[in-house]
């Protein structure tokens, strides 16, 4: 008898073990794979500007080649940034190398002056 509930018991561990795993699994790679870059891009706003357009000493992001961005965050994350880095080193190291590629696509997507044109437009 004792066998009997020890048994049932182990199984009844196993598919709950199963079941847990499938959704733990199951949101690791949704967590992974699905991020919104606009979320992602409205922290580097305080410090580069809305769209990251500078008015400040802190360079500009917006309309800039994706390709340097990224290597300039790639650089960051690095064990050896750039000399004289003083808070994109440890900011940079919070983000995987895709979220950094694609924050360097986002912000090269943005045109790096506001066109007269479309300031006058109400959408
Ligand atoms: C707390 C302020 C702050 C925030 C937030 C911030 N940055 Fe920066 N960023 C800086 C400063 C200051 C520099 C100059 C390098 C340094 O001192 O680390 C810089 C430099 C850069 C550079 C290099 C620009 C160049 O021409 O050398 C890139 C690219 C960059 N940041 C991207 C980002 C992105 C993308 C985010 C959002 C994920 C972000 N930054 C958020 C302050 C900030």
């Amino acid at each position: 008898m004792m066998n009997i509930l020890n048994h049932r018991f182990r199984d009844w561990r196993k598919s709950l073990w199963a079941v847990a795993s499938f959704f733990l699994f199951s949101f690791q790679a949704s967590a992974q794979s699905t991020f919104d870059v606009s979320i992602l891009a409205g922290t580097c706003a305080n410090c580069h500007g809305t769209d990251g357009r500078a008015t400040g000493a802190i360079p500009s992001l917006a309309g800039r080649p994706a390709s340097t961005l990224e290597a300039l965050l790639r650089a960051y994350k690095s064990d050896s940034p750039p000399p004289g880095t003083t808070v994109m080193n440890r900011l940079a190291k919070g983000y995987s190398d895709e979220e950094l590629a694609a924050l360097a696509r986002h912000f090269a997507g943005i045109p790096a002056v506001v066109s007269s044109s479309a300031q006058g437009v109400k959408k």
